[in-house]
């Protein structure tokens, strides 16, 4: 039988449908990348905001067409959003045979089978307080980066937040089998690590932390270029700072999802660090690794936001200057603490405005960040073709900023050391650097020195 499978969300999914591929193949599956002559569609489907949902039926009114045409005989929903919904996912698109959430996947060959054979509709939607995949090596697709989830779940119960509920409890993998993958993947060819968890603070062993595990894969793998996501600025491990700026193959680059600038929201948000903490936390940054590259996310219209509450929010932008933010209207999701004690109050209009606004900001401080780049030279990762202009490459600074430039004789995971000649608000335009020892500048692996010297 040839499977499809469709990929929604966060990198946690794309890693998860590795695993989903190298389990289905295992019990002799074909799975195929193109939506056509597939009789087996499956969607890895997120739930973190309505439209993620209304992503998921509109593909599946789609599929409910070829489903009467016999194109297609199987509908899988898996993921955060099968697990959101459960059974009532079924009820509202009966075109679903299948519903498996993130904890059920080694289940998902049998879930097949009972539908193809006995033609019944298969669920399981079990949150596991142990599963960590870690006995199943993924099937990853060929590229630059591979990703390793070294925990799954999430028991911080922000208020707004649904992934407790999608992924369940929160479980580390042990640090063998983590760094025995790192090393494998680079024996594979990858030069880029990213290590996964919905709270990589909350990584644990024993005693053994995240701080320990990051200096661990740093130096037992030779590894070019180690990333994580996401941290929680609540207790994000100091010791993780002097690790990173210790290790050039650690990259300086910290996403840190800040949600909202007033004290009133971050507590209703149950953030349980106020925005003056925050800020130490980024001067402290800023201190250790001085060429951090410094990210977020921002929720706009949380219930109970005033305007007075914005604008702390919008000064918190100003003052702290993220290289780049995700900002997001608040979306209601069901079961969530938010939905049960607060009433999602701030009308649509004011949200959208709110997003507007900061984007609006965000995109002049991005711009202004870029600028202060050009002149400076970086060592990029090659990741592929620009996707404006595919005569030129798209590669990525230590920082994890895109650099566009021109060169001859590079492929996709070549390392080339480039001077930034101009800036926009999401890329920088990079000219290679050349030699006569080294004319195309491809440099070793690891660069021999970190920091804004680079
Ligand atoms: N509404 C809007 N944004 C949300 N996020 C999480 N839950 C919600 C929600 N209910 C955002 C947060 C988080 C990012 C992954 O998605 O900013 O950091
Ligand atoms: Fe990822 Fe969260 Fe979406 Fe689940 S709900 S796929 S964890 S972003």
């Amino acid at each position: 039988m040839k499977v499809y499978l469709e990929t929604y969300g966060c990198q946690m999914n794309e890693y998860d449908s590795e695993l989903i591929r190298a389990i289905l193949k295992e019990k002799n599956f074909t799975l195929v990348d193109n939506r056509d002559g597939a009789e087996i569609v499956l969607l890895n489907t997120c739930a973190i905001r309505e439209n993620a949902h209304q992503k998921i039926f509109h593909r599946l009114d789609e599929l409910k067409g070829q489903k009467r045409r016999g194109e297609v005989k199987v509908v899988g929903v898996l993921g955060c959003m099968a697990q959101n919904l459960r059974k009532n996912l079924a009820e509202h698109a009966p075109v679903v045979d299948v519903v498996a959430g993130p904890d059920s996947y080694k289940r998902l060959p049998i879930m097949l089978g009972s539908v193809l054979e006995k033609n019944e509709k298969s669920f399981d939607f079990r949150l596991s307080e142990f599963e960590t995949y870690s006995d199943i090596a993924p099937r990853r697709l060929p590229g630059v980066n591979a990703w390793i989830a070294i925990m799954r779940g999430c028991d911080n119960f922000c208020t707004f937040c649904v992934v407790p509920y999608t992924r369940g409890r929160e479980r580390s993998r042990a640090p063998e089998s983590i760094i025995a993958e790192a090393s494998r993947i680079r024996a594979e060819g990858f030069q880029q690590l990213t290590l996964l968890g919905q709270n990589v603070n909350s990584y644990r062993h024993g005693d053994y932390d995240f701080a320990d595990l990051m200096r661990d894969v740093a130096q037992q793998t030779d590894m070019p270029r180690i990333r994580f996501t996401s941290p929680h600025p609540k207790d994000f491990p100091r010791k993780l700072l002097h690790v990173i700026a210790e290790h050039p193959n650690l990259c300086n680059q910290i996403h840190l999802p800040l949600q909202a600038g007033s004290d009133t929201v971050l507590e209703r948000m149950n953030r349980t660090y106020t925005l003056q903490e925050f800020y130490d936390l980024v001067d402290e940054i800023r201190e250790t690794i001085p060429d951090v590259g410094l990210t977020t996310d921002i929720i706009c219209g949380f219930s109970g936001e005033t305007d007075a509450d914005f604008e702390k929010t919008y000064q918190a932008v100003e003052r702290v200057g993220f290289d780049s933010a995700f900002i997001f209207k608040y979306s209601e999701r069901q079961n969530t603490i938010a939905y049960r004690k607060f009433e999602d109050d701030v009308p649509e209009e004011v949200k959208t405005e709110r997003v507007m606004r900061l984007n609006e900001l965000q995109r002049n401080i991005s711009l202004e960040r870029n600028r202060a780049e050009i002149g400076r030279e970086h060592t990029v990762l090659v990741e592929s073709p620009s996707k404006k202009n595919p005569d030129q490459w798209l590669g990525r600074t230590d920082q994890n900023k895109g650099v566009v430039f021109s060169a001859q004789h590079l492929k996709p995971g070549d390392f080339a050391r480039v001077k930034i000649i101009d800036a926009g608000t999401n890329t920088l335009m990079g000219e290679l650097l050349q030699d006569d020892h080294n004319p195309f500048q491809i440099v070793d692996a690891v660069p021999a020195v970190s920091g804004s010297t680079l």
